[in-house]
């Protein structure tokens, strides 16, 4: 009779959780917390260099002030009077394709254009009149969190094929558009993630790991400094629909 579920990740060796083999409770004092996330999303144990760019990555990505999206969702959303998990989820779930969900389709297109080049990825998204994920960015000419990731990732051996491929993109882009859209966070830790030997699935949840503890720290301050219930007022609002009109009866 098969069972209901099939797993690798996690199982009970007498009484003590075991990830991958390695027991937890061994685990906690010896690794960091990105060595055992690392772990859990890949089932092996990362080498020093790999848990040092997964944790900047993880560190750089960890908040972006209250503008972003998911922090409004988030603060609203806890405003309203909703408990914090609720607060927390909304804020995650407007981690869209163009905010910090941008990672498994900008993985996927390097991998798929590893080959063919920068040139090639452009011209086709340019004929479909597509956005390239990972480039682009509201506030920066240059976002300063990638060129800090790529020094790291100089550093730490990881600068291979296909941050190449992102800077190419980048500038092939840059020509195509004739303006700049950044290599942004989203689109190096795409590249890196790929240097590293990820599978693509794990690019949205990288980000969500990422920028959860910023998002309980906004839903936090909104507990215990905000006042219930967040409304914009009408100075904000443009209203270009109709005049007061009567209906027939
Ligand atoms: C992040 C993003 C929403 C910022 O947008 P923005 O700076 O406000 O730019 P706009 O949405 O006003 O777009 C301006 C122009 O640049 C183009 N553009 C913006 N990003 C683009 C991209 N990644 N690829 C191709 N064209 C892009 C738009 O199509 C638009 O063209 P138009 O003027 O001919 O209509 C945008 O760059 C984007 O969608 N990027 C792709 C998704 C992504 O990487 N998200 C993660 C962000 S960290």
């Amino acid at each position: 009779m098969p069972k209901a579920y099939r797993t690798s990740i996690t199982t009970h060796v007498e009484g003590k959780p075991h990830v991958y083999g390695y027991d937890l409770t061994k685990l906690a004092g010896a690794k960091s917390f990105s060595a055992a996330i690392y772990l859990v999303l890949k089932g092996e144990m990362p080498g020093a260099e790999a848990e040092k760019m997964l944790d900047a990555i993880l560190t750089i990505s960890i908040d972006h002030g209250v503008e972003p999206a998911s922090v409004v969702a988030a603060r609203n959303i806890y405003s309203g009077g909703s408990p914090v998990q609720a607060a927390v989820a909304g804020g995650i779930l407007a981690l869209g394709e163009y905010h910090g969900g941008a990672i498994e389709a900008a993985m996927e297109n390097f991998a798929a254009y590893q080959d063919r080049g920068p040139e090639a990825l452009i011209a086709d998204f340019k004929a479909k009149d597509k956005r390239v994920a990972g480039f682009g960015h509201k506030l920066y000419e240059r976002d300063p969190r990638t060129e800090r990731l790529i020094e790291l990732a100089r550093e730490f051996g990881f600068e291979g094929k296909y941050v190449e491929l992102a800077k190419g993109v980048e500038e092939a882009l840059r020509q195509a558009q004739g303006k700049n859209l950044p290599l942004n966070i989203d689109g190096i830790i795409a590249a890196l993630l790929l240097e590293m030997g990820f599978d693509s699935k794990v690019g949205k949840g990288i980000f969500i790991i990422a920028r959860t503890p910023g998002l309980v720290a906004h839903v936090v301050e909104e507990a215990t400094r905000g006042k219930p219930v967040r409304r914009l007022s009408e100075e904000d609002v443009e209203y270009d629909g109709p005049n007061p009109r009567d209906f027939d009866n």
